[in-house]
């Protein structure tokens, strides 16, 4: 048997001096779907992240906890594996940089660089910014004496140090750059990386006497090893680099990628290349920065004071939601804005609209027409070979992008497919070709939708982990029968006469407006006489109408309609224009909701609509059919129909 490929991915190791938000497990996430990723396509891939736990920062926060650092260190790494744990993180291994088998590693690299000759010891006169534990020159600093990375104020520091001679190696560096064009991505990054190391490299103070939380130097115990020496040395520490068990790291390294935000990129493609050029060690194959998640206010940070907490968003929408909106939001390299409503948006249009009410409209049909089976039939329609062509083109559409951990590319190239699917419901019409008693056509269609159905929740679901079980479960379907890699994506693996079992909608619709508008807290019920009141207030409750026979009634058609465009009728207040879809018509509607509705609020939605009013013209619009809206005072709500019920369908 041939041995599989080997993927090595690391995301930095997290400071453990604070909860870590949602703009940390940006990166986690992101390595996570990398690495089953991979998995799905045969690869043995090993996912690494663990904790930076030496420092002056963390030293500094544990006695203002009134802890030992180890005490105060503790305590956070156990809520840093339970958050992983929340978001579905599967690592293989977590390192601590206080493990014993960490700290041996990095002393004897220290010790084989200094008996080198490349670390030497002097005196260190200069600034360092602790909250981000690196030391700038005056040259560097932003102005007022502040850090240019984060903007604090920055200290003097002025000790006894030992020196690691970088400088000697910037110009084996700039070649390896060279002939590694790939190495830092994305692009403008390698740039900047290179001129910065063109406008000339210095010693990097690698040690530090005035605390003592830290790995010792080997040689010389007043000093502790500089918190970056010590915290690159994790991604082969963990490896079992240079112990007597170092197969990981014989089977792993080189790692094919180290991932971080941009913040932290010199260290990892500068510094630690350096270090492992030092120490003779062969260079990973590539350092990948992403972009920051942003508030309103810049980056998102504790120090800001604008973080959003992981733990409270999982709870509140659910871990897949969040995890696909994290990695379909940052566009490769680029900073991305966070707001609680884009994320809504998110879940709202890609996810229940597009992904959840796909497989809804599915099974709703093949249980209502074909009595729940899916089975392809004997023909074909005439839009079939264009979905299947799609289908079969998606995954190395995908993996394009994929492999060079361009997620959010990825993820639209699967959503161009579930949004070819939707469209092949709407033209190829399974309601018509049901009622037309086309029952081969009608069995192809469904299970063509099915079909797809199966191969993007494939693709997906190292993105959102636990979205293959519920779907397979609504499909009829197992882990075992639907398959779960990427030889599971050849078409027509769906087994035929698979009976489907409908379930809830996968991502209910958030109401924004209605969330934002609720009162923090559950309001207690009113007393009967303030109830009364209120309901006296409120109600301007119009007079009843004289009574109707059944007959009518019937004579009303109301039916289902989906909103497909909404827009405003200029010089017209109250006024929307609606394009709806009955099925298997479209038609224009005027509907007086404009002042309580945005257009883009009601696009997407299923209303009713009373399908045979006589045609109209309003402003110039001609108007067929008018929605149902309920309305009471000042208060005015449409009338939604069930998601899984098509347009077209009777209201009764
Ligand atoms: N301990 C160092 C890394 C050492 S790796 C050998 C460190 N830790 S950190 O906890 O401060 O940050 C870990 C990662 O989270 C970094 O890549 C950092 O840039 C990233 N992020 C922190 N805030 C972020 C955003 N708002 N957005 C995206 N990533 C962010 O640095």
């Amino acid at each position: 048997m041939t041995e599989k490929k080997t993927f090595y991915i690391t995301t930095p190791i997290y400071y453990p001096s604070d909860k870590l938000h949602i703009g940390h497990a940006y990166t986690t996430v992101a390595s996570d779907a990398m690495t089953r990723y991979k998995k799905q396509r045969g690869y043995d891939a090993y996912f690494l992240t663990g904790t930076d736990e030496h420092g002056q920062k963390i030293q500094q926060r544990a006695q203002e906890a009134g802890k030992t650092p180890q005490e105060f260190v503790d305590g956070i790494v156990s809520g840093i594996k339970e958050l992983w744990q929340l978001l579905d993180i599967q690592y293989d291994d977590f390192i601590r940089t206080t493990d014993e088998r960490h700290v041996k590693v990095v002393q004897d690299i220290f010790k084989k660089i200094y008996e080198k000759g490349d670390i030497y010891k002097s005196e260190y006169s200069g600034w360092y910014c602790t909250p981000c534990e690196t030391f700038f020159t005056e040259r560097q600093l932003a102005e007022g004496h502040t850090c240019p990375d984060c903007g604090r104020p920055v200290e003097v520091a002025h000790e006894e140090s030992y020196f690691f001679e970088m400088s000697k190696y910037a110009d084996r560096w700039l070649e390896f750059i060279e002939a590694n064009p790939d190495f830092i991505q994305p692009e403008t990054r390698r740039n900047e990386m290179i001129s910065f190391v063109k406008q000339g490299l210095e010693d990097l103070c690698v040690s530090r006497t005035t605390f003592d939380w830290g790995i010792p130097v080997p040689i010389d115990s007043k000093h502790v090893i500089y918190v970056w020496f010590d915290a690159l040395t994790n991604y082969i520490s963990a490896l079992g680099y240079g112990t007597d068990d170092d197969s990981k790291f014989r089977k792993y390294w080189p790692a094919d990628i180290h991932l971080m935000a941009k913040d932290i990129i010199r260290f990892h493609a500068i510094i630690w290349p350096i270090i492992l050029m030092a120490a003779d060690i062969p260079l990973p194959k590539k350092v990948v920065a992403h972009g920051w998640l942003l508030m309103q206010d810049g980056k998102m940070s504790k120090s800001k004071g604008n973080v959003v907490d992981p733990v409270i968003l999982a709870e509140k929408y659910g871990v897949d939601a969040i995890r696909f909106f994290l990695l379909r939001e940052m566009a490769y390299g680029m900073d991305a804005n966070y707001s609680e409503e884009a994320l809504v948006n998110c879940i709202n249009i890609d996810l229940a609209n597009d992904y959840g009410n796909l497989l809804s409209r599915t099974t709703a049909m093949i249980e209502k027409f074909l009595g729940g089976v899916i089975t392809p039939g004997t023909e074909g329609t005439e839009f079939d070979a264009e979905l299947i062509e799609l289908a079969a083109a998606t995954p190395e559409n995908m993996a394009r992008y994929m492999d060079k951990l361009d997620a959010a590319n990825a993820i639209s190239e699967i959503w161009k497919l579930v949004n070819k699917a939707n469209k092949y419901v709407d033209a190829a019409a399974p309601w018509a070709l049901n009622k037309a008693g086309e029952t081969e056509k009608l069995k192809t269609v469904m299970y063509n939708l099915a079909e797809v159905l199966r191969q993007v929740t494939i693709l997906i679901s190292p993105v959102m982990p636990h979205i293959a079980d519920r779907v397979w479960e609504q499909l009829g379907l197992t882990a075992e029968t639907a398959g779960s890699d990427w030889t599971a994506l050849e078409w027509g693996k769906l087994p035929a006469g698979t009976r489907i079992k409908r379930g809830e909608p996968l991502f209910p619709r958030i109401e924004w407006e209605k969330q934002q508008a609720a009162p923090a807290e559950q309001p207690t019920p009113a007393a009967p006489a303030e109830a009364a009141k209120a309901a006296e207030a409120a109600a301007e409750i119009a007079p009843l109408k004289p009574e109707i026979t059944i007959e009518d009634f019937e004579k009303i058609d109301l039916r289902v309609c989906k909103v497909l465009t909404a827009e405003k009728i200029k010089k017209a207040d109250k006024l929307l224009k609606l394009t709806v879809s009955l099925g298997n018509e479209e038609r224009t509607v005027v509907s007086g909701i404009a002042q309580h509705y945005t257009p883009e609020e009601l696009i997407g939605k299923q209303l009713v609509i009373v399908a045979n009013l006589k045609p109209a013209k309003l402003r110039g619009v001609e108007s067929r059919g008018m929605i149902l809206a309920a309305s009471c005072g000042d208060t005015l709500q449409v009338i939604e129909a069930p998601c899984d019920i098509l347009p077209g369908g009777t209201v009764r």
